[in-house]
């Protein structure tokens, strides 16, 4: 992978700060978030350029609802009229962020255009600087990067190296740590389904997904960030196409020795990929829910018996995802929650945006639907780098 200052002008720029060999140190730089709605001080908002299309690989299929037009055969440079304008979106959430005193990083320095060949697959293309959520799990002190599912995703982390080298020096007590790295060979994957994928109906992916048969199998161990919800000591992580039972059973061997306690959840949804448009935590005590996507049975049990209420996210404002775009219009409850009263919403989702009124909190609109195809929404766009707060027992 090559690296060029001069193919990211909206990156902050690591590179030049590493032009004199010495790790950057910020002062008073912190790393630490236990939840997604104690206070944000400090978070990575994701960019756009020079983001690649992928070719098919064998996990992205399953994800793409039948009728998006990202089905099969589209990969590619976006365009550059695209990219600008999903920056401008990105940019100004930022400038939104630091206005209300936030710090922001941005990442950069990957050329997402080059073939993707590790000694089990190859691919013609890498991703990109977005979504960090899908990448980064931040647990307290310490900052993980997900193994990922998908081969064009395999080297995504590289989009952070440089700041978390610096989160590394600067915060005495922050950890920087690696998830085993999955194959990605053919032999993780089911590869029936995936060539059988194209042809199955909507009420038979359901099916499949309601047995649990993904086209991710549990050869590799494999989860990405996004499914893993934090909420406090406890730790929810949806099993699905991204993230396989080996995967939680990792994050439960990591973790649960540190004092959390890990929980699996499963859905209703036929594309079960990334918990933060379907489960969402949005203050201590209550979650959004999608309504399309119920949890299994039994599964609501451990919030209502303390006395979480469970609230369904009202419909989107729109009735399909804009051009190229891999996700849902569920992105429409993908928020950013600064804190218990304060929640960054979509600025067309007037919908979502009258109902987190309604629960008594202030709304601030964000410009980023044409950023979505990019990757996802408020959510997916930003990684926790410090939210003030400590681990709080919700679930005694
Ligand atoms: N599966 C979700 C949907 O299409 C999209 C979630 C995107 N989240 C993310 N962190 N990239 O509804």
């Amino acid at each position: 992978m090559s690296v060029s200052n001069d193919l990211y002008p909206n990156a902050s720029s690591p590179l030049e700060r590493k032009d004199s060999g010495v790790p950057y140190v910020r002062q008073g730089l912190k790393v630490e978030s236990y939840n997604d709605f104690d206070p944000l001080k400090h978070v990575i908002v994701g960019i756009a350029d020079n983001q690649h299309i992928p070719e098919q690989c064998p996990a992205s299929n399953e994800k793409i609802p039948a009728d998006s037009p990202m089905r099969g055969g589209k990969a590619g440079r976006r365009t550059q009229e695209t990219i600008d304008r999903a920056n401008e979106c990105l940019n100004g959430f930022a400038k939104i962020l630091e206005n209300r005193g936030i710090i922001v990083d941005r990442p950069g320095a990957v050329d997402w255009h080059q073939r993707v060949t590790t000694p089990d697959f190859t691919i013609s293309s890498g991703f990109g600087c977005m979504p960090p959520r899908d990448c980064l799990l931040t647990m307290g002190k310490s900052i993980l990067m997900a193994p990922m599912s998908f081969r064009s995703r395999y080297f995504e982390y590289l989009a952070y190296v440089d700041l978390l080298r610096e989160y590394f020096e600067s915060d005495p007590e922050c950890l920087i740590e690696q998830a085993p790295r999955p194959r990605l060979s053919d032999d993780s994957f089911r590869m029936d389904y995936v060539a059988a994928y194209e042809f199955l109906s909507d009420e038979e992916t359901m099916a499949r997904s309601l047995r649990k048969e993904y086209s991710t199998k549990e050869t590799d161990i494999l989860f990405d960030a996004a499914d893993v919800m934090r909420l406090g000591k406890d730790i929810f992580v949806q099993h699905g196409l991204t993230t396989n039972l080996a995967g939680i059973r990792w994050i439960k061997r990591k973790y649960e020795p540190q004092g959390y306690r890990v929980h699996t959840l499963s859905f209703e949804d036929n594309h079960p990929i990334h918990i933060d448009a379907t489960f969402c935590p949005l203050r201590p005590g209550l979650m959004l829910l999608n309504p399309h996507r119920p949890l299994f049975k039994g599964q609501r049990e451990i919030f209502e018996k303390n006395d979480w209420q469970i609230v369904e996210a009202v419909s989107p404002a729109w009735d399909n995802p804009p051009p190229l775009c891999y996700s849902s219009t569920w992105l429409s409850m993908n928020t950013l929650i600064l804190d218990h009263k304060t929640v960054c919403v979509e600025a067309t989702e007037t919908g979502q945006m009258e109902q987190f009124d309604k629960l008594g909190f202030e709304v601030i609109p964000v410009d980023l639907r044409d950023a979505y195809a990019f990757g996802g929404g408020l959510h997916c766009a930003t990684a926790d780098v410090w939210r003030e707060g400590t681990r709080e027992d919700y679930f005694p």
